[in-house]
């Protein structure tokens, strides 16, 4: 069967994703291939309504509750967006995915990780990332970069943050094959050097 390439980009709020995959995507676009630009919560559609709530709601969420409607995203998401994208052949740059979960809600709020993970996979099916890129920064520096206006999650506070970046390079450490690490102190171009370098070598 014809497939594609799943390429997600992880990290804490700031460290650059959306810059990077933004430049990716541009640099693709220009040697002739097809991509598609996406995200995680909320590509389109019904995600853009559940979106809406995991990052405006101002109510009170439970640790839970917020897992699964990233978890249900995530499906709608793979089932809609993602799997008919790979299979005709397309080059899919998604900002944020199962990782982020692992690293937000299991490291950073305190779930259990071996079930985050169980659930992940429900949420996926076969459907795994042929490359993840986790984009490395200390917490001040990504802080500084998101500047006063934050959102429902970017507000968790520094220690959160801590444990969610230490989570990423957890997950690194563990699934060296599929995710690799940017030092993301560097200049946007710099990174985007290092980008192409993982991205060509798929
Ligand atoms: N390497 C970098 N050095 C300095 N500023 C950066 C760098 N990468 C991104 N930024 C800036 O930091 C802010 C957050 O970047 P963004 O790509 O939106 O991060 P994320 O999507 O990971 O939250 C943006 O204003 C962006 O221009
Ligand atoms: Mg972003």
């Amino acid at each position: 069967m014809k497939r594609g390439l799943f390429i997600t980009f992880e990290g804490a709020d700031g460290c650059g994703k959306t810059t990077q995959i933004e430049l990716l995507n541009n640099y693709l676009k220009n040697k002739g291939l097809d991509t598609i630009l996406t995200r995680e919560p909320g590509s389109r559609g019904l995600g853009e309504k559940l979106r809406e709530i995991l990052l405006n709601y101002d109510g009170e969420v439970s640790s839970n509750c917020e897992s699964f409607l990233f978890l249900a995203d995530r499906a709608q998401h793979i089932d809609c967006v993602i799997n008919p994208a790979l299979k005709e052949g397309k080059i899919i740059l998604c900002d944020r995915h199962t990782d982020s979960t692992v690293a937000y809600q299991g490291f950073g709020r305190g779930l259990d990780i071996e079930k985050i993970k169980y659930l992940n996979d429900i949420a996926t099916g076969s459907t795994k990332p042929d490359l993840t890129i986790v984009f490395d920064v200390d917490i001040e520096t990504s802080m500084s970069r998101v500047g006063k206006e934050k959102d429902r999650m970017e507000s968790a506070g520094i220690e959160f943050f801590n444990r969610v970046r230490n989570g990423y390079l957890k997950i690194a450490s563990e699934e060296p094959q599929r995710v690799k690490v940017i030092d993301s102190s560097d200049t946007i171009e710099n990174i985007h050097k290092k980008v192409v370098e993982l991205v060509e070598k798929l």
